[in-house]
């Protein structure tokens, strides 16, 4: 007998995924009939024509066959074949074999050295694990935070549905508490003392508060003042800190700057706050969401509490070795004077220059649309505007009428939790700046005939 519906476990059956919902499913199956769909619905670069960066591809490459480095003469840079040996040998028996759990030493130990020149403070190895992607740091975070059904996680609203869903997958308790859209999606320790005192009240332990920054879908930077009132506010509850912070080159306002927790932490000097950050391949100017690169790395965890998430990491053997590697040229890019330096920072601010037109072209266009609003793109890879609708018609059956009629699949934004109430949707920046064009006209034009 097959496997039946029924027997699925509750948790399951309640996850969802609206990056991938019901929405970009529709989406796939109009293209398979053969229309044309713009798909917004996901931050992943290189389906939008974004080049990978050559430096880490062709690092990648010869770690990949090794047997290029005589095969091929005078194709690869000197530094590329020097990286790529000096990666060989710190994997010790190349990318077929596995690593440690928590990652290839050599490259946790590039991992600590880059954030030691980021942020001015000390790092430790053992305290870093590569891992598939952002996402699955994330996953191994909350599996350990989360204990029991009374367990809570606070999560901004609105957030990235890897939060709503691992947290439900995990059995615990979503606490949601709400970004001030009205000021540029910042966050108030008034919001965070609301959600957490509606959880407590309501009998939930809550364990940790989540941060997107720069916010996945808002794209809101926060300044060192917001950072240090989340710490002060962690101190205070007893709770851990997960930082998001895979959009931290993503940032597009003159005036602005990434501040990562683990900095603002350590000049605080703070000790009794546990923290988990988070960066990724995936995101930034590589792009390279395919190749499931990223890294977790944790402050004040005791060590039979690190020696657990060791354990929960080592379930999976390791990350996949392609993805560290990847990292490793994350972190270790090339320097000025190097042969690769003058195209890899080409290649760089080429990305990241178009980023910083598209938000701007993106979101001025849906603001000049009557009933629609959008707040200053200042981060990372999205806008997420409001929407105002016709009486009784939700966001759902807004984004499912607008890919119908027009091929633009977005995602409703009660996929990511918003005010009741309020009605939104969110769109990546990264369609080239004609599709753009081609979005915010049809857009303009669906939304005024929307009924
Ligand atoms: C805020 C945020 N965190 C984590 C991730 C997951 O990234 P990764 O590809 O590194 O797993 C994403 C992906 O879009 C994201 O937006």
């Amino acid at each position: 007998m097959t496997i039946r519906f029924d027997q699925l476990g509750s948790a399951v059956l309640r996850t969802e995924y609206a990056v991938r919902g019901p929405v970009p499913t529709r989406a796939q199956q109009l293209e398979r009939e053969g229309r044309e769909i713009i798909f917004c619905n996901i931050g992943n670069p290189q389906a939008f024509e974004q080049k990978p960066l050559t430096y880490p591809r062709q690092v990648l490459a010869l770690c990949q066959y090794p047997g290029l480095m005589t095969e091929a003469p005078g194709i690869f840079p000197e530094d590329v074949i020097a990286t790529a040996r000096a990666v060989l040998e710190g994997t010790r028996y190349g990318l077929g074999a596995y690593s440690d759990s928590t990652g290839v030493r050599f490259i946790r130990e590039a991992v600590g050295a880059f954030i030691q020149e980021r942020d001015g403070i000390e790092t430790n190895a053992e305290a870093i694990y590569l891992t598939d992607g952002a996402s699955k740091g994330v996953q191994g975070a909350l599996r350990l935070l989360i204990s029991g059904p009374q367990d809570g996680i606070m999560i901004p609203l609105p957030q990235y549905p890897l939060y709503s869903a691992t947290v439900t997958l995990y059995e615990g308790q979503q606490v949601g508490y709400y970004l001030d859209e009205g000021h540029d999606w910042k966050l108030s320790r008034e919001m965070l003392d609301e959600s957490l005192k509606q959880a407590t009240d309501s009998g939930i332990k809550v364990r940790a508060i989540c941060v997107i920054n720069p916010g996945n879908p808002t794209g809101a930077v926060l300044d060192c003042a917001n950072i240090s009132m989340v710490i002060d506010f962690a101190r205070e509850h007893d709770l851990a800190i997960l930082a998001d912070e895979v959009y931290q080159e993503n940032v597009y306002l003159q005036g602005d700057r990434f501040l990562s927790f683990a900095k603002v932490m350590v000049e605080k000097g703070e000790r009794d706050v546990s923290l988990f950050s988070f960066h990724s391949c995936s995101k930034g100017f590589l792009g390279e969401c395919g190749l499931r690169g990223g890294y977790m790395e944790v402050r004040n965890i005791p060590p039979d509490v690190l020696a657990q998430l060791t354990k929960l990491q080592s379930v999976a053997l390791c990350a996949n070795l392609t993805g560290q590697v990847a990292t490793y040229c994350m972190v270790r890019p090339p320097k000025p004077g190097e042969p690769s330096y003058p195209l890899y920072a080409q290649e760089r601010d080429s990305v990241l220059g178009e980023l910083r037109k598209r938000a701007v072209l993106l979101a001025e266009g849906l603001n000049r649309i009557p009933g629609i609003q959008c707040n200053v793109v200042a981060g990372a890879m999205y806008a997420f505007p409001r929407i105002t609708l016709p009486a009784g018609r939700t966001d759902l059956e807004y984004c499912m009428a607008l890919l119908e009629r027009t091929g633009i699949c977005v995602v409703p934004g009660s996929g990511f939790g918003q005010l009741p109430g309020t009605a939104h949707f969110r769109t990546t920046i990264l369609p080239p700046t004609d599709k753009i064009r081609v979005v915010v006209e049809r857009l303009s034009a669906f939304h005024a005939s929307y009924r």
